[in-house]
């Protein structure tokens, strides 16, 4: 792999671009609009400029590596010679496959063609192309400069040689990546972040709390890097929105969209880059008062995230080493919810989950069957040696 290209500028694609030429990579940035480039390689400057400042990159090769990043909107152009492409557009279908028909007919037969999607299907998508054994999803966590994971999915067609170049080539990036067992929407990690921001938009719609009581309980007693509300703007609730749609189109019920953020995107109000969302952002970070740590009961999180994980088991989607790393490496949380689990007792993780099915009646409390027959069996988890794991 020596040339590649990623199609879509924004704030996926414009970091991954910069990642392929901190690799070695010749890459050409790609998008439509000369002003998001512009913005993107001025991102990209910044960002590099950050990582010689962390001395995490030397000057000489964060200067190597802007001199090989280009870009153009010249898409045909961009992608007729490069052995890797790396799609990073907009979240929806009918684009992304009109964007692989495209790099169908441009690139060469040896070319992979990776996808970003966050959680639509890699089979669909490799049906634009007549090479769907190229096809495979390639999924970085934002920012992807900074953020250790990558999923990668293999479609129906993808062949087990794109799957391996893919995984090989983020190994080359300094990620670790994981393989998911199945083409399910939302893979691994958007499906346990999804349940945690259903739970947590029933809570504050129903009113019993407010964004920052449930930011301040995630981020300073769960101790996760960012609030839920505060991460769906940093991720841009337009980003948010397009997943939770798939999510709720596949998952029904489990997986309602959150009318708050549906209002907000449809008002334009899409987060940290345009200044407002859930929070204020055009003074900066929003600061989430610590204070309001215990006015919201951060078990429930717990609690819908790790039936989410047992529900990916019970799926064979991963295992429940793949969740954890994915979790810890994709979102920076300091242990998986497998672990979780086990750590709490699954015995009390299903009797929060119906207390609170029993109370509210919402499916996201429903437990999985796996679960069910775990806590049936005696595993509850380190206390009982068995669990999501076997301890010695
Ligand atoms: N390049 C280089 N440096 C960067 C950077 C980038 N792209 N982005 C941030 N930094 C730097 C900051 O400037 C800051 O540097 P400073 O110390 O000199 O000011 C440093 O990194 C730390 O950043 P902050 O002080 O702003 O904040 P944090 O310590 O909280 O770190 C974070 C930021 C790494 C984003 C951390 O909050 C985090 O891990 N958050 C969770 C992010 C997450 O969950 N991502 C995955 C979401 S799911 C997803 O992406 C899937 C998709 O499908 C939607």
């Amino acid at each position: 792999m020596e040339r590649a290209a990623v199609i879509g500028a924004g704030a996926m694609g414009h970091g991954i671009a910069q990642l392929l030429a901190m690799t070695g990579l010749e890459v050409w940035l790609v998008d439509i609009d000369e002003e998001i480039l512009s913005k993107a390689l001025n991102q990209i400057r910044w960002s590099l400029g950050k990582l010689v400042e962390k001395s995490r990159v030397t000057e000489e090769n964060a200067k190597k590596a802007l001199e090989r990043l280009k870009t153009t909107t010249n898409f045909e152009e961009a992608v007729k010679n490069v052995d890797f492409v790396v799609e990073a557009v907009p979240e929806n279908l009918e684009l992304k496959k009109q964007v692989f028909s495209r790099l169908d007919k441009a690139t060469p037969n040896h070319t992979i063609l990776a996808t970003n999607t966050s959680s639509l299907s890699i089979t669909e998508i490799s049906k634009a192309t007549k090479k769907p054994d190229k096809v495979v999803g390639m999924h970085f966590f934002n920012p992807p400069v900074l953020m250790p994971l990558v999923e990668v999915i293999k479609g129906e067609y993808t062949s087990d040689e794109t799957a391996n170049l893919t995984m090989d080539l983020a190994k080359r990036m300094g990620k670790t990546p994981i393989l998911v067992k199945r083409d399910v929407r939302g893979f691994i990690v958007n499906r346990v972040l999804i349940s945690m921001f259903t739970e947590v938009c029933l809570a504050v719609g129903r009113g019993e709390a407010t964004i920052e009581m449930v930011d301040a309980a995630v981020k300073y007693k769960a101790g996760l890097p960012m609030g839920a509300f505060e991460l769906a703007d940093y991720l841009g609730l337009d980003v948010t929105y397009s997943i939770s749609k798939v999510m709720e189109e596949a998952y029904g019920a489990r997986a309602k969209v959150c009318p708050a953020l549906e209002k907000l995107v449809k008002d334009g109000k899409l987060g940290q880059k345009t200044g407002s969302g859930f929070y204020d952002w055009s003074v900066g970070r929003p600061r989430i008062p610590f204070r309001l740590a215990d006015k919201y009961d951060v078990e429930r999180v717990y609690a819908v995230s790790v039936n989410e994980a047992a529900w990916l088991v019970y799926e064979d989607v991963a295992t429940p080493q793949d969740i954890d790393t994915a979790i810890k490496l994709g979102t920076a949380w300091v242990q998986g919810p497998c672990e979780l689990g086990d750590n709490l007792g699954l015995d009390m993780v299903l009797n929060k989950l119906k207390e609170l099915y029993a109370k509210y009646g919402e499916e996201i409390y429903k437990s999985c069957p796996l679960l069910e027959e775990y806590v049936s069996k005696g595993w509850l988890g380190k206390k009982t040696k068995r669990g999501f794991y076997i301890y010695e």
